[in-house]
């Protein structure tokens, strides 16, 4: 009797010790989370890393704080330069992420200075985080995912809607050209009202302002369709697998008596449904994006042509 009233109360206290453990552990981890967050680590890499380029040690007595960008007229503020710090320095070519040189620097990326445009207008993401995870991890259902390889060339129609007129030819988008020839070689107007492309179809969704649907939108509308995918779960995704079967995605039901959609299955090779779903991406919806008029490039007028350069 004796032995079993010890050893329940050994049990209890072993219990107590161990959920004293537990919460001191808790709580040591949120001091350390907030003491030293990543952000900071990725600094002090950085700084190290300007030491040894330079040969100048005083670089790493630099303070560590959070950066960023604040943009009023276009309603950002972008903290990605907390940790992509060395993105506008042309000698970070050869270093790792997060601290690489942005790519075209000198290129087409110069008329859009980072201090005045920030990263999210070209990449989404959540600009106000300062975590990798939470800035451009793979969060499930994260409004604005961050936008990497072609998909970039997604918001540049933010801006440039010059280049959906027919004769522009835009070769810093080269997903869109193939998209917009795609386009009016499929018919797609026939079914779609795409204001960009002045077609006025009526069978089918309005889907002028596809690109600026956030992803949470576009999961509700669609959630009982997702099931249908074979990959990812994001509203890309969906596009790109709609695009090479739409049947797949748009079954029908039987049961309710709802036919299979009517969009047809061109039999697109994983390049064009690339391309296609950049270009309904890029479809933006003005009223929305609200973007100040100077930040909309100025069409040069060149003798009667409009030229795009
Ligand atoms: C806490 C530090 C941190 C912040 C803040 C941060 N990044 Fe990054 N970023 C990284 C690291 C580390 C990598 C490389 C590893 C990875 O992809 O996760 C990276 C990679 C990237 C890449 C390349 C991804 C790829 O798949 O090629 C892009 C683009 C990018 N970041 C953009 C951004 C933008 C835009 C923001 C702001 C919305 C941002 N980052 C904020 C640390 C950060
Ligand atoms: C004018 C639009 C624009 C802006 C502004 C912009 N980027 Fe980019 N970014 C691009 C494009 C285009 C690419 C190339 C995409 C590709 O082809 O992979 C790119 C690529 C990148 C990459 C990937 C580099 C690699 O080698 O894989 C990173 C990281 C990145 N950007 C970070 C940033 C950060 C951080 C900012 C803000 C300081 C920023 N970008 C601002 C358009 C932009
Ligand atoms: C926030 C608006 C905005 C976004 C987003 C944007 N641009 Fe621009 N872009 C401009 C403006 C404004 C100019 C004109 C700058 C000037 O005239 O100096 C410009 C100029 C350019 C030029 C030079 C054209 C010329 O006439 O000199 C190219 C090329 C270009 N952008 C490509 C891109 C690409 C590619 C993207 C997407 C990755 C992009 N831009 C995203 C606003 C934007
Ligand atoms: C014969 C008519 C028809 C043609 C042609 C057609 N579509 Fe569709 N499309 C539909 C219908 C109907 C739907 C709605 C049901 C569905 O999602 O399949 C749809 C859905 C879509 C959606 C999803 C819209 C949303 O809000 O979820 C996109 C994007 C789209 N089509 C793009 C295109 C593009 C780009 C082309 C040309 C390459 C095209 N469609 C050609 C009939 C058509």
């Amino acid at each position: 009797m004796n032995y079993n009233l010890d050893s329940s109360i050994g049990i209890k206290h072993a219990i107590f010790a161990l959920l004293a453990l537990v919460i001191v552990g808790l709580l040591g981890l949120a001091f350390v989370q907030n003491e030293f967050p990543e952000w900071k680590k990725y600094q002090k890499e950085y700084y190290k890393l300007l030491a040894a380029k330079t040969g100048d040690k005083k670089r790493l007595n630099t303070p560590i704080r959070v950066k960023q960008v604040w943009n009023q007229e276009l309603n950002r503020i972008d903290r990605c330069t907390t940790c992509h710090l060395g993105i506008d320095k042309p000698n970070f070519q050869d270093a790792p992420q997060p601290y690489k040189t942005h790519p075209m620097l000198s290129g087409f990326i110069s008329k859009h200075p980072f201090e005045k445009f920030g990263c999210t207008i070209c990449h989404d993401g959540d600009g106000q985080a300062v975590s990798v995870e939470a800035t451009h991890g793979h969060v499930e259902h994260l409004n604005e995912p961050l936008l990497t390889g072609v998909y970039v060339e997604t918001s540049c129609t933010r801006c440039h809607m010059e280049l959906f007129a027919e004769e522009a030819e835009f070769p810093e988008t080269p997903k869109i050209m193939e998209g917009k020839r795609l386009v009016n070689e499929l018919g797609c107007g026939a079914c779609h009202t795409i204001n960009q492309f002045g077609s006025v179809g009526t069978m089918a969704p309005d889907i002028s302002g596809f690109g600026t649907k956030k992803e949470l939108a576009f999961m509700l509308l669609h959630e009982f369709t997702f099931k249908y995918l074979k990959g990812e779960h994001s509203k890309r995704n969906w596009e790109w697998e709609h695009f090479k079967d739409p049947q797949k995605i748009m079954p029908g039901n039987l049961a309710q008596n709802l036919p299979p959609t009517i969009m047809p299955n061109w039999g697109l090779s994983d390049d064009e449904a690339t391309a296609l779903s950049v270009l309904v991406l890029s479809l933006r919806d003005y009223k929305v994006e609200k973007i100040p008029m100077k930040y909309i490039p100025k069409l040069k007028n060149h003798k009667g042509f409009i030229q795009y350069r």
